[in-house]
């Protein structure tokens, strides 16, 4: 017994510091293969021995599904804000300031990047891990700790053992580059609003209550602020490399400053060698090193007299408005582009920008050939910000949105309660029918090798493919008769589409471009619903019983189905074989025993994952909670129950339930 607890023990402080060269130091000493190997081999010691479990195990890293609201937590210390500038001079003015109110002592000032993301303060205990806390409104914030504890680079123990048995430490909380054009093309793809840059995509993911697609998304995090009764040294770039060694990602730009030129020469250097960094940055931070001299100094009200900030100018060019086109995606929405003299902006040329909607053109109030301002600040795609008046033509006509589909013709329909024009042709505009396809054959949908876009274009021009289903009417002699295909191109097809008819069911319903429905949302429906008969037939009511289905997405559900061609639609893909019914094995072992039963679970379990839990509670009738409330019919609680919830159930009288008991109850 206690070889296995020495070697889940071993593989547990092998996996973090594997975990630790890879997302912190970024040089791992490991294959992925050999990681997994680890892993599997942790999960599965721990699943046959649960009494070694430990929720600060790296299997724990995944995150759950579970859903929860966040309560609200008072900081210790309060999380202020940082004085800043534009200008080099005020941050020479504030060194002067300080050299004249530490009466002459010598001092260094430590150069460090200002990230732009979203601030989280983590409280350590023992060395792990006990607490994440967003800034909020810099007095109290949200614990998101299930959230943070999905970011691989953030220790969830610490490594070595001089550190203060409690501390907290602050930093920030990025989605690099990379992760944030990844997760936009994927939004953009579906068709939803992206974020505009990697700060509101950072703060957006640490704020869902979904663990499990937080931890997806490849959140980061950089350290900059230790704080507590007892820290190592008495300089803050000591106690930063403390915390280094610890095991979290203190930038190495980081940097000690001696004088004035040092300072000036720093932000000269940065002001443009920020742009090779894996991650938004939007100025520098200079802060006295001393933590004495830092105490001398004091705060204001709002921020500490020992930091500045220096802000990087957004960069922006004006350029010439050749003509705004109108494009139209898969589910008919239209958006306004504006066309632009290429102009060079942080290093690209942009020609094209985003207008969003008819909104954003009315409120800039632009004008046919307008010059405009671009900027590119934290912000990827470039955004228009503004119109030089001065330069415009006195005759110059306002740009109108257009009235009718530029694709088809059909007048356009306002959605109510949204700043976006539709065009309704749904059945008849090319742009739609070839999108809709383009999404339905995709790798994340039903994954037919050989179509992509401009094959869908082809279909449908040679008459072979105006909706989904003609897919499946789709052989090998009407592909070789248009002039794109040979044998080998129209064989890859047609395996892919005799492959596609094992994608489970809750792929097909994502794939079927119902609008508002999303990966997640159609997972929900499909196990919810089980098959497509009681998904065409649910009512609005039905539909938002489900977990994470609101009403819009409930009458778009509802009115996709009430149209006939798509129920044709869907008659044909389900002769031509494809899945309309979740797996066998999801729906065996299935009761009413929860049925109106609203659940909620909390802590760790030793018989079955949470997941396995939420699973048994669909299986049972039962549905699937994330926070607690009056509603709420009991809790399925594990070890370590949260004590805020614990004081909610209380409060609120709600039972609770422990696991042997919760399986039970649904025993047969
Ligand atoms: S120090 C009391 N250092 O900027 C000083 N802040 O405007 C605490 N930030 O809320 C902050 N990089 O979210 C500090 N290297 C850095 C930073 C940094 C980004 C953010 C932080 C803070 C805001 C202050």
């Amino acid at each position: 017994m206690n070889e296995i607890k020495n070697r889940i023990e071993q593989l547990r402080t092998e996996l973090d510091m594997h975990n630790h060269n890879y997302y912190v130091l970024d040089s791992p000493t490991i294959s992925d293969r050999d990681f997994d190997m680890m892993m599997k081999e942790l999960e599965e010691l721990e699943r046959s021995h649960p009494e070694f479990d430990d929720p600060y195990s790296p299997t724990r890293r995944v995150g759950s599904d579970l859903s929860k609201g966040f309560v609200q937590v008072r900081h210790e210390y309060p999380m202020l804000s940082l004085g800043n500038t534009y200008s080099i001079s005020e941050v020479d003015d504030f060194v002067k300031r300080c050299r004249d109110a530490l009466m002459g002592e010598s001092f260094t000032i430590v150069g460090e990047m200002k990230f732009d993301g979203t601030s989280i303060s983590l409280t350590y205990e023992n060395g792990r891990l006990v607490r994440a806390v967003t800034r909020g409104d810099g007095e109290k914030g949200d614990d998101v700790t299930e959230n943070v504890m999905t970011i691989k680079s953030i220790p969830l123990r610490l490594q070595g053992n001089d550190w203060p048995e409690r501390f907290e430490i602050r930093g920030e909380i990025v989605l690099p580059w990379q992760a944030f054009d990844k997760l936009n093309a994927e939004r953009e793809f579906n068709e939803e609003p992206l974020f505009a840059n990697p700060r509101n995509a950072a703060s957006g993911t640490l704020k869902l209550q979904n663990p499990a697609e937080v931890g997806r998304r490849g959140l980061d995090a950089y350290f900059y602020y230790l704080l507590g009764e007892d820290l190592p040294h008495d300089t803050h770039f000591d106690n930063m490399m403390a915390a280094r060694k610890w095991g979290f990602k203190v930038s190495a730009v980081m940097t000690r400053l001696k004088s004035i030129a040092d300072v000036d020469a720093f932000i000269n250097h940065w002001d443009t060698a920020r742009k090779e960094l894996p991650v938004a940055t939007d100025g520098l931070v200079f802060k006295i090193d001393s933590l004495r001299q830092q105490l001398n100094l004091g705060y204001t009200a709002k921020s500490p007299r020992w930091a500045m900030a220096y802000k990087f100018q957004a960069e922006r060019a004006l350029t010439q408005l050749k003509f705004v086109s109108f494009e139209v995606g898969r589910t008919g929405v239209i958006t306004p582009v504006a066309n632009l003299e290429p102009v060079l902006l942080s290093g690209t040329i942009v020609k094209r920008a985003s207008l969003h909607n008819a909104d954003i053109i009315r409120n800039l109030d632009i004008h046919e050939g307008d010059m405009l301002y671009v900027e590119k600040g934290g912000e990827i795609i470039p955004k228009i910000t503004g119109v030089d008046g001065a330069a415009r033509k006195a005759d110059a006509k306002a740009v109108a949105f257009v009235t009718e589909c530029p694709a088809c013709g059909t007048e356009l329909v306002r959605v109510e309660g949204e700043a976006s024009w539709v065009c309704p042709n749904k059945y008849g505009c090319q742009p739609q029918i070839t999108g809709r396809v383009e999404h339905f054959v995709s790798r994340r949908m039903m994954d037919i090798d050989g179509i992509g876009a401009e094959t869908s274009e082809t279909l449908f021009a040679g008459g072979l493919v105006s909706n989904i289903a003609d897919i499946y009417d789709l052989t090998r002699e009407k592909l070789m008769r248009l002039d794109r295909f040979g044998e080998k191109s129209a064989d890859r097809i047609m395996q892919g589409i005799e492959r596609s008819k094992t994608v489970p069911f809750e792929r097909v319903v994502y794939a079927l471009s119902i609008p508002y429905v999303g990966e997640t949302v159609a997972k929900k429906v499909a196990f919810s619903l089980k098959n497509i008969d009681a998904l065409m037939s649910a009512s609005v009511d039905d539909l938002t019983a489900i977990d994470d289905v609101g009403t819009r997405i409930a009458e778009s559900i509802v009115e996709y189905f009430a149209a006939p061609v798509n129920r044709e639609i869907i008659e044909r893909l389900r002769r031509a074989g494809v899945c309309m019914e979740v797996a066998e094995q999801s729906a065996a072992g299935a009761s009413d025993k929860l049925n109106g039963k609203s659940i909620v679970i909390s802590g760790v379990f030793n018989h079955h994952s949470r997941d396995e839990y939420k699973a048994l509670i669909e299986l049972h009738g039962g549905k699937n909670s994330g926070s607690i409330s009056k509603k709420t019919s009991f809790i399925l609680a594990g070890e370590n129950m949260g004590p805020a919830k614990l004081e909610k159930a209380s409060k609120l009288g709600v039972p609770i339930i422990g696991e042997d008991e919760f399986l039970k109850m649904i025993e047969n």
